[in-house]
């Protein structure tokens, strides 16, 4: 990539930012972490780095779905750590939804889960949740879908949801077919557990008793495609209009989110808000620190106002 000259200073930064009119803003756990919620990689704090009591060869495995279908135990032991109901913001989330305001937001790409961007106003037209969202959760087995906040009691109790479809189906069939059940020799009902979506073959004389199926969060797990929309949007809209990107708050170690940057036409500038720098993309413009701090020393210098309750006023 062709770096661009001359974009090194903050006051660079909020001249690009007022002069662009079309900004992706790509977004990761980083801009929720000022709320309590963790976020992945950070060494002591993020979710990661606390996992080490479920023995895992790899903590990313909480988020895998083959492992999900086999013991859906392990994510649910963490995931109430994930989850907020409470309709909070914060002030990187309330710095996107000024760039809407302003006409400047083209899309924001968002890999979080939280789903804050939307109690934050960004409307659902500009922003795509590449990994999905708690917003909404389905069944593994038959897809039923139910809004997210559903299964928060589970998840708090660190219970494995089941769903509601199938076990109203089982009821059913139960009050139908009393007589269809078989039993094994010793006169007992045979049970088996069915996390992976594959009925065992039965013994002689025993029938399974399938169980109903898990519900999930609809959070894209590794091994499950990103929604659609994600390259849809990014390609057949976004790639010929963008003229600013915004990254914020994402280590960009996870494909295909971290190949954005890359994909998108070297003349565009690209700046970076973080606590850290990263070494394999190469931005025009860096600004370490807290992205809270950032965007409201941005906003301040821009002329802008920055309103939210964690932003002392003068
Ligand atoms: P990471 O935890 O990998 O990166 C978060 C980055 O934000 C780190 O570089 C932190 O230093 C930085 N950071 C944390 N708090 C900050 C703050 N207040 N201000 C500025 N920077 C801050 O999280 P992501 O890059 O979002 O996938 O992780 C990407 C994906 O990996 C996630 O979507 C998740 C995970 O596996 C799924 O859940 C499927």
């Amino acid at each position: 990539r062709v770096k661009l000259p001359a974009y090194n200073s903050v006051d660079d930064a909020v001249e690009l930012i007022k002069k662009s009119s079309n900004i992706i803003v790509l977004t990761g756990a980083g801009i929720s972490t000022s709320l309590g919620i963790p976020d992945f990689r950070s060494a002591g704090t993020g979710l990661y780095s606390k996992l080490a009591h479920l023995d895992l060869n790899d903590p990313q495995e909480v988020f895998d779905i083959s492992k999900f279908r086999e013991n859906p135990k392990i994510f649910y032991s963490v995931a109430r750590d994930l989850i907020t109901d409470e309709p909070r913001t914060t002030p990187t989330h309330a710095f996107i939804a000024l760039l809407q305001q302003k006409g400047k937001l083209l899309t924001n790409y968002s890999q979080n889960i939280d789903n804050i961007e939307a109690t934050a106003g960004i409307l659902p037209e500009k922003l795509v949740q590449c990994h999905g969202s708690f917003a909404t959760a389905s069944c593994i087995e038959c897809r039923y879908q139910v809004p997210g906040t559903t299964i928060y009691p589970s998840i708090r109790a660190e219970k494995i949801p089941q769903c509601p479809r199938c076990i109203e189906r089982l009821q059913t069939s139960k009050t139908s077919h009393p007589m269809k059940r078989k039993r094994s020799s010793n006169g007992q009902k045979k049970k088996k557990k069915r996390f992976d979506g594959v009925s065992d073959s039965d013994s002689e004389g025993t029938y399974d008793i399938p169980e109903p199926g898990v519900m999930k969060p609809d959070i894209t797990f590794f091994g499950e495609p990103l929604p659609d929309r994600f390259s849809d949007r990014l390609t057949n809209h976004d790639k010929d209009k963008v003229d600013l990107v915004i990254v914020i708050g994402t280590s960009l170690k996870v494909a295909p989110v971290s190949e954005v940057v890359p994909f998108l036409p070297p003349h565009i500038p690209q700046m970076y808000i973080s606590r850290e720098p990263v070494s394999h993309v190469n931005f025009d413009v860096d600004m370490l620190g807290d992205c809270d701090v950032v965007v409201a020393e941005l906003c301040e210098r821009a002329g802008w106002e920055l309103k939210h309750e964690m932003i002392p006023k003068d």
